[in-house]
């Protein structure tokens, strides 16, 4: 069997949790790749709200699988608090919930150095979501991290600490201040590495190679979204993972060839949380309108997103390099009531009009050319059929799909799970 991705096509919280949960009874696995707490996966049912950070979003199916990858950064900290909010909700975890050895863990003084370094960037700061992501895997590639596997040796504690020295050391180059007890920080950090040791540990591409040969269905669940990876996101203003489908090859040890489906998720218009480049984004009463409807709050640090119209030229762009087989619509119902909707299908660049996406985005680089649609007034949260929807809607849906070469086959108009179309 293949392994399926499902994908943010923007720049993350597209929705991508609650889509998982929808799909998730079609899987026996589901796979987080990159990415680590920095990602907040909402998901709504049965009138509760769970936002999951690092845990897969098949953990509330009965029966699924669910693996956190090599490729994903795990906080113990952050990752007891999420059991412990499982066992609120008596969710039975310790069967369904396999970790791979070499995933790297987030020690406290990476969340240290991720303050500092953000810190001292004033203005040209990322907007990091500070959970200690950055540092953890410049660690990964600069072939310093401590893995989950580490746990499993007697030194562990040593190799702790030794990274810890170094970090604390790395501090003292930043010309900023930091507050921290140490103490305090490694006596939760080591309750956190108690609570992971009740899970077990797996080789994770070998697990995913004998469940292919034993015709188990496999989803990988991304996080973040497409502009915010490391290569072909709007660098610096990224995180620091591959959040393509490329990544979740390396992410979980699964051959390129055995890709199947790519499910791509988008918001009907564009949201952005943190600094960085936006070209659709307004400043007006219409992008106030989709936060204020839309809810537009991050789900892990609660800030404020920043919205605006659907860009088409970046969305084609993340169809492109993921190899984007489906196209998945959140949010519909955010834009009812508009009398005029608008898409980006162009840019003026070096005064010329182009439709890729070009290296600088930035306001200085780059003005937009829109196409209108016509709105619509019904309300969709309840409409439970493709054929109900509003004519313009699916007018807006038609352009999308003509100018992508990508079917739409969900339409999300409202967070539960029930609030789902599937064309
Ligand atoms: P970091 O990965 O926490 O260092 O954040 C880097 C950039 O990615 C910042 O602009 C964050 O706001 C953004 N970011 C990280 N994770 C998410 C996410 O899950 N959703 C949306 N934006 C994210």
């Amino acid at each position: 069997m293949a392994v399926d991705l499902l994908l943010g096509l923007q720049w993350g919280d597209e929705g991508k949790g609650k889509i998982v949960d929808v799909l998730t009874q079609n899987y026996d696995i589901i796979a987080r790749f990159q990415g680590g707490p920095n990602a907040g996966h909402t998901l709504i049912f049965d009138g509760f709200k769970h936002v999951l950070h690092t845990i897969p979003s098949g953990i509330f199916h009965k029966t699924a699988m669910n693996v956190v990858g090599n490729g994903v950064v795990i906080d113990p900290v952050i990752f007891k608090k999420e059991l412990e909010n499982l066992d609120k909700h008596n969710i039975d975890y310790t069967s369904k919930l396999l970790i791979s050895r070499k995933a790297h863990l987030i020690l406290p003084t990476h969340r240290l150095l991720d303050a500092a370094s953000e810190t001292s960037k004033g203005k040209a700061k990322i907007g990091s979501t500070l959970k200690g992501i950055g540092p953890t895997y410049m660690d990964k590639t600069g072939r310093n991290g401590m893995r989950v596997g580490d746990l499993e040796l007697d030194n562990w504690k040593e190799k702790y600490d030794a990274l810890t020295a170094k970090h604390i050391s790395m501090l003292n180059y930043f010309d900023v201040q930091v507050d921290y007890n140490l103490k305090e920080l490694e006596a939760e950090f080591c309750k956190g590495i108690d609570k992971l040791r009740t899970l077990e540990f797996i080789d994770s591409e070998e697990y995913f190679s004998n469940a292919m040969k034993n015709g188990k269905t496999i989803l990988a669940e991304g996080a973040q979204g497409s502009l915010l990876d490391i290569d072909f996101g709007t660098y610096p203003f990224v995180t620091s993972s591959n959040t393509t489908a490329a990544g979740a090859c390396t992410g979980l040890g699964v051959a390129p060839n055995r890709i199947g489906e790519v499910y791509g998720i988008f918001k009907a218009y564009t949201t952005r949380v943190g600094s960085g480049p936006f070209p659709t984004e307004l400043f007006d009463e219409v992008g106030e309108t989709m936060g204020r409807v839309g809810n537009e709050f991050g789900a892990t640090t609660g800030r404020k997103r920043r919205c605006g119209w659907l860009d088409l030229i970046a969305l084609k762009y993340a169809v492109e390099i993921n190899g984007v087989t489906q196209l998945m619509m959140m949010k519909g119902d955010v834009l009812s009531g508009f009398e005029t909707l608008k898409i980006a299908t162009s840019y003026n660049y070096k005064g010329k009009e182009i439709k890729h996406l070009p290296y600088n985005i930035e306001p200085e680089n780059v003005t937009v050319n829109y196409t209108e649609f016509k709105g619509w007034k019904a309300d969709l949260t309840e409409m439970t059929s493709a054929e109900s929807l509003p004519k313009n809607l699916i007018a807006y849906i038609n352009f999308i799909e003509k100018e992508t070469g990508v079917p739409v086959k969900i339409v999300s108009v409202g967070p539960d799970r029930k609030q789902t179309i599937m064309r």
